[in-house]
């Protein structure tokens, strides 16, 4: 049995020490907020926080987090109670798809935390790990910078 922390929340993993993190979230702990991209580390979609920090959960066998704290995008805000990240991708535009957003808001959100600045070029870098194939990256590094400036 594989005990970790899962937004905030006491949870116990049975089953494959090395099944993937993104299918345990997704299957055995229902949070399908983490999307699958390209299941090869190369995307970002699905980006999770262990320990605070941006991981590709696509890459990471549960074993590996036992003992951690994982944070998925669930965790940031909810429908009903958005975050000012999620308010401020809505209001600039970076709202996307389905697939790439919810690990673009787990990165921008890890870049707030952990005291981004206000510079387009240093979101860019915080956010190079997570591709949209749509190329659309201009609302969503003026949606980090919404919320940068309102933090
Ligand atoms: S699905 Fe994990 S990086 Fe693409
Ligand atoms: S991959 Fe999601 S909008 Fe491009």
């Amino acid at each position: 049995m594989i005990e970790l922390r899962v937004n905030g929340r006491k949870r116990r993993f049975r089953g494959p020490a090395f099944k993937r993190l993104l299918d345990v979230l997704r299957e055995d702990f229902r949070l399908t907020g983490t999307k699958e991209g390209c299941g090869e580390g190369e995307c970002g979609a699905c980006t999770v926080l262990i320990d605070g920090e941006p991981v590709n959960a696509c890459l990471v066998p549960v074993c590996q987090v036992a003992g951690r704290r994982v944070e998925t995008v669930e965790a940031l805000g909810t429908p009903e109670g958005l975050s000012p990240l999620q308010k401020a991708f809505l209001e600039a535009g970076g709202t996307q798809c389905g697939i790439c957003t919810p690990g673009m808001l787990v990165t921008a959100w890890a870049y707030l935390r952990s005291g981004g600045r206000d510079d387009p070029d240093a979101i860019r870098v915080a956010l190079s790990g997570n591709l949209c194939r749509c190329t659309g990256y201009q609302q969503i590094v003026e949606s980090v910078l919404t919320a940068v400036r309102r933090r």
